[in-house]
């Protein structure tokens, strides 16, 4: 596969302006919670996305000294930009957590108003606070004075906690807010926070929001399975740049992909698969960068959920997906690799 600094794209999928921060192209790792740590990140740089979010974290555990917070304050110089995402109830805590991450050297920080899990919604976090407008701007306005213009502030939302008339107008209302506050970009998803994942994400609601939103940098997500998903989801609603979320799990590929289509290098018929070689590389790559993050021991059982994603590669998918799943130990996960991937003909 051709390497990302080599392919030249047109304007209409060139850079994309975050506040002050340039990113290369529209094409962008989502925020993953359980997913996109630090090797999660790597591994999608290493196959061109332009831009990576940190799994949302709560304000609270920024604040709170042990060794899961050195572990968020801690930004590698390879891992550059950055997004740090935080989620909360509390306006007070946020802005003392967002002055952390951005001391530590995340290169933007996103709030969250789109978390859907029951726990957030009972905590009155994340999507619950679309509910909340004024919540949500004392939130939005705390963060934007702890940050004092060091990096640019972002929203991630979705399209409202659910289809009533009340919720899109609080949408709306957050979103000005936001942008009169200094917010330099939203993420959109095309979903209610009610929807959680059922049904489709609403892409004309993203039309409608980047029509709204005029020349400010509007993201979208939602629906992003392939490379043409993107392609598509930025010619039919006119987003700047989208966040690819479960179309990147297992499929890093997928950056590569847009960039592919968006230079038009290839078109649809003509996108290279990554060939077994490939998968077992940058399987054993996403392996190595777990184990130096959270040790060779744990770091098996932590594959275990990319390995099944990874698997839809594989021409024996099934067998393979199964073969992930049962493993629990490194050493099941390295013999899943022998097996299927080097001494696969
Ligand atoms: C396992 C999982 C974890 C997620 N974690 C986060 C998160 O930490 N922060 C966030 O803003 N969105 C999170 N999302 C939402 C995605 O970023 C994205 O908006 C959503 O999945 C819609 O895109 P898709 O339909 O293309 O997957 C998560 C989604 C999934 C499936």
């Amino acid at each position: 596969m051709a390497q990302p600094c080599d392919i030249a794209i047109p304007d209409v999928f060139g850079p994309i302006q975050i506040g002050s921060l340039e990113i290369a192209h529209p094409f962008v790792q989502a925020a993953l919670s359980g997913y996109t740590d630090l090797a999660m990140r790597r591994i999608a740089r290493m196959h061109g996305a332009a831009y990576c979010v940190n799994e949302v974290v709560l304000d609270k555990s920024v604040l709170h000294d042990g060794p899961w917070q050195r572990k968020l304050l801690t930004v590698e110089p390879d891992d550059h930009p950055v997004g740090a995402q935080l989620m909360g109830g509390d306006p007070t805590t946020f802005g003392p957590a967002a002055d952390k991450m951005v001391t530590a050297g995340y290169d933007v920080i996103d709030i969250n108003f789109g978390c859907p899990a029951p726990k957030a919604q009972n905590r009155c976090r994340g999507g619950f606070l679309l509910s909340e407008p004024e919540t949500a701007s004392a939130i939005v306005r705390n963060v934007v004075d702890a940050v004092r213009g060091r990096c640019p502030v972002t929203l991630k939302m979705r399209r409202g906690l659910n289809d009533s008339p009340e919720s899109e107008r609080n949408f709306f209302e957050i979103l000005d807010l936001a942008y009169s506050l200094g917010v330099a970009a939203v993420t959109v998803h095309g979903r209610s926070v009610e929807q959680r994942y059922r049904g489709p994400s609403n892409w004309d609601f993203l039309a409608k929001v980047k029509r709204h939103a005029g020349s400010r940098t509007v993201l979208g997500s939602g629906d992003l399975f392939a490379a043409y998903d993107c392609i598509r989801m930025m010619e039919q609603t006119g987003v700047d740049g989208v966040t690819i979320a479960r179309g990147s799990m297992g499929n890093p590929w997928i950056f590569n992909q847009c960039l592919q289509l968006a230079s038009g290098k290839a078109d649809v018929n003509s996108l290279e698969a990554p060939t077994i070689q490939q998968q077992r590389n940058t399987i054993i790559r996403h392996f190595k960068e777990t184990a130096r993050l959270h040790g060779k021991e744990k770091a098996g059982k932590l594959m275990g959920k990319f390995g099944v994603r990874y698997a839809s590669h594989h021409p024996k998918r099934k067998r393979v997906r199964e073969a992930f799943s049962r493993g629990s130990s490194t050493e099941q996960f390295l013999e899943v690799i022998r097996i299927w991937y080097d001494e696969f003909t």
